[in-house]
């Protein structure tokens, strides 16, 4: 499979997009070709092959990127917009990612390895959702009147309130994993706020933002509120992070990076949220049918081929019915199809890089070095593309590195257990703390469960349900502050308190 033998598969506008253009960086409005002239490859991750090239960004292009955000923010028409009129347009924005819905997904998938089918209606359905959740913020944001008795000034009397004001330039860091998704976590609440950005996007996946930019100037952004710079890491990434002009990074990726960033921001007091890696618990208590905990536990862990940061990737079964679950959920990896994004026959896909395939079969094997019995998969799938069979590992110690590291790809380690507070101390037994998830209808037991486990996110009878209204973060190494929700917006407002002495 390559872009034309899939070709009769994509719309007309994701093969456009695809074949048709050049693809350059937004900066204060217009697309241009990176300063250097440089380009890279973004690969089908299906195929191996290259799908197109891409401007690749350095510190001189970032640096016309965060001057046009700063300008935009500071003297241009963004600075004095009303909030309705911030709405308006991210609702117009919302429209329009919902009219190029499939584009999208398609652009997603082929870029990704992720089924087209299941970006639609997870990824851009969430981004739609999210657009308009956030758009109704731009109109509520409130401070509040404050009754004071200023100790040292009895006679005194004022007037004192609280405002909350836009933070400034936002740079924005995104991942490979939902691309579009997890960009539009950071825009979202940038925009209602009344910021201005520099999107860069993860060098494994920069057509969706991309697309996106093309909308975000058909919606009537004014030049410079969202600028989007394309290249790697180091390139791109650090200059951005280190930029004085910028106020806040929001940055999604791993807990290494995140470091990274945490350090670089305090020189410049920059303020920052983190959203990083996971190794998220799945407990499944003795009422559970074993069949239904096999079903929902394989999903927490192969939904988007692992590569999910709230995958359920330690799995935990009382000890009774440990043997009877791990050998349904063996049976469900065992006979999952493996495909490209468009064979609608397939349950999962490539993973998303030579770099993340190398990383998951080194750990498959670190696991058998360290004693792990391989239940199921074990091994990277036959032929092109960047494919690992979903694994399944039982008998491995907790202290060991496939229990304790994140893994990101479809391995599943699991672990049988005694009693509640034995698999309290166990789920906890972690550095991360993103997500957790219970099975079990015995409500006690369950209500007992929930306040012992450190993660920002607890689903009972279910793994990885996400909603706009509902905060998404982690606790310790997961990461600081929270995507979505009310409390992202927070992230990006200052609180300016006033007092008028009268
Ligand atoms: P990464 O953290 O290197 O990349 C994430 C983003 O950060 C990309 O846009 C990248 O270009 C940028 N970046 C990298 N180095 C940077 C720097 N020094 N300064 C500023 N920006 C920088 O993640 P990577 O290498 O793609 O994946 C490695 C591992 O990270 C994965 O195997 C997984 O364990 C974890 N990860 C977690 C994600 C999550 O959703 N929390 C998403 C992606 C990766
Ligand atoms: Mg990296």
């Amino acid at each position: 499979m390559d872009l034309s033998t899939i070709r009769h598969l994509l719309s007309e506008r994701a093969a456009n997009f695809l074949t048709q253009r050049e693809h350059r960086l937004l900066i204060d409005g217009q697309w241009v070709p990176a300063a250097s002239g440089a380009t890279f490859a973004t690969l089908n991750p299906a195929t191996e092959e290259v799908i197109t090239q891409v401007a690749a960004a350095n510190a001189e292009d970032v640096d016309r990127a965060v001057r046009a955000a700063r300008k935009a923010f500071d003297t241009g028409p963004w600075s004095t917009i009303r909030p309705a009129e911030r709405q308006r347009l991210m609702l117009k924005l919302a429209d329009l990612v919902e009219d190029h819905a499939q584009a999208l997904a398609e652009i997603e998938s082929v870029d990704n390895g992720k089924s087209a089918g299941i970006a639609r209606a997870v990824d851009i359905a969430l981004t739609i959702d999210f657009l308009r959740y956030m758009a109704g913020w731009a109109t509520k944001i409130e401070g509040s009147t404050n009754a004071v008795s200023v100790p040292f000034a009895p006679q005194a009397e004022f007037i004192s309130y609280t405002r909350r004001e836009a933070v400034g330039v936002v740079a924005a860091i995104v991942p490979w994993n939902f691309p579009l998704l997890v960009a539009t976590w950071k825009l979202g609440p940038a925009l209602a706020a009344g910021c201005t950005v520099v999107l860069k996007p993860a060098e494994q996946t920069p057509l969706t933002a991309l697309y996106l930019g093309e909308l975000i100037n058909e919606a009537g952004f004014p030049p410079g509120v969202v600028n989007i710079v394309t290249g790697d890491g180091l390139d791109a990434g650090a200059p951005l992070t280190r930029h004085p002009l910028v106020d806040k990074i929001s940055f999604t990726g791993s807990t290494e990076v995140g470091k990274i960033i945490g350090h670089a921001s305090v020189d410049n007091m920059t303020r920052f949220t983190l959203e990083l890696g996971g190794k998220s618990p799945v407990i499944v208590l003795d009422d559970c049918n074993p069949a239904e905990a096999a079903a929902g536990a394989a999903n927490a862990i192969f939904f988007n081929h692992g590569q999910v940061c709230c995958a359920g990737s330690r799995l935990y079964v009382q000890k009774k019915m440990f043997d009877n679950v791990v050998s349904e959920i063996g049976k469900i990896a065992s006979s999952m199809t493996l495909g490209h994004g468009f064979d609608a026959g397939a349950q999962m896909g490539p993973l998303v890089s030579q770099e993340q395939l190398d990383r998951v079969c080194n750990y498959i094997d670190i696991g058998r070095s360290q004693g792990a019995k391989v239940v199921a998969g074990g091994a990277r799938h036959a032929g092109k593309g960047y494919y690992v069979q979903p694994t399944v590992l039982a008998d491995v110690d907790h202290s060991k590195r496939v229990v304790q590291e994140e893994i990101f790809g479809p391995v599943l380690t699991a672990m049988p257990y005694d009693s509640l507070d034995e698999v309290a101390a166990w789920a906890n037994d972690s550095p991360y703390g993103l997500g957790a998830s219970i099975w079990s209808n015995n409500l006690s037991k369950v209500h007992r469960l929930i306040p012992k486990i450190k993660a920002g996110t607890v689903w009972v009878n279910c793994h990885s349900v996400l909603d706009p209204a509902m905060p998404f973060g982690g606790y310790k190494q997961s990461g600081i502050g929270r995507d979505m929700g009310r409390a992202s917006l927070d992230a990006y407002l200052e609180t300016k308190s006033v007092f008028i002495a009268v």
